[in-house]
């Protein structure tokens, strides 16, 4: 992605993460795992897609200050040229949707493209990581499992939920977010490894 006269540090400054949030408990999560991907992995250049569900639990301007771009939510936010799934496709280098929902996994596993997010799932070629958060009875729902084997099964790396305190019953189960840190910086890494090549904007 960039030319072999730069360090690997300058590098994976340089690589393009698009981030899609989802309307789950874990988008308070999003100004942690933002601080993570710059302060310690170095990234510089993140934009963000917000489901609607996303927008209305947590609203735009958080997100517009840890990451210092407004997020994208309806078709109109976008406002470079062409189509914003489109634009933001060729723009990104890893695609990450951190927190995704059970709604979020069934329409990426059936090619749904009703949103700015899953329709940008579809347009863009890069990788992807994934990482699901919901309750344990979501996510032992069988529809919810073929959706996760189904997306694996078409290269997205699946990050799955981890145990942790429920925010909202207050014990331990398998509904909180997982261990995100391998997966994002091994798709950075090798995003960063990559030749140079032309971009949108
Ligand atoms: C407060 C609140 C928290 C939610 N947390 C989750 C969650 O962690 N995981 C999940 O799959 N759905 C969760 N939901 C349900 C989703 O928001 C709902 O399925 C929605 O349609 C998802 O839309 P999206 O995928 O476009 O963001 C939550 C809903 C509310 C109101």
């Amino acid at each position: 992605m960039t030319d072999p006269a730069t360090s690997p540090q300058q590098a994976l400054a340089k690589v393009r993460l698009l981030w899609g949030v989802c309307g789950s408990f874990s988008a308070v999560a999003v100004p942690h795992v933002n601080a993570w991907l710059r302060g310690t992995v170095g990234v510089e250049e993140i934009r963000t897609i917000m489901t609607a569900q996303a927008r209305d639990l947590m609203g735009p301007r958080m997100i517009e200050a840890v990451t210092g771009h407004p997020p994208v939510t309806d078709w109109e936010d976008h406002k470079g040229g062409g189509a914003a799934h489109v634009a933001l496709g060729a723009w990104a280098d890893v695609l990450v949707v951190l927190p995704a929902t059970a709604n979020f996994l069934a329409k990426a596993a059936h090619g749904i493209a009703d949103d700015v997010l899953t329709a940008t799932l579809l347009a863009t070629q890069c990788p992807v990581v994934i990482a699901p958060v919901m309750n344990e009875a979501m996510w032992s729902k069988p529809a919810v499992r073929r959706n996760v084997e189904r997306l694996r099964e078409d290269g997205y790396e699946i990050v799955e939920p981890k145990e942790g305190i429920s925010l909202t019953e207050g014990r331990r189960e398998a509904g909180s977010l997982g261990d995100f840190q391998p997966a994002i910086s091994a798709a950075l890494v090798k995003a960063a490894a990559r030749p140079a090549h032309p971009r949108g904007q």
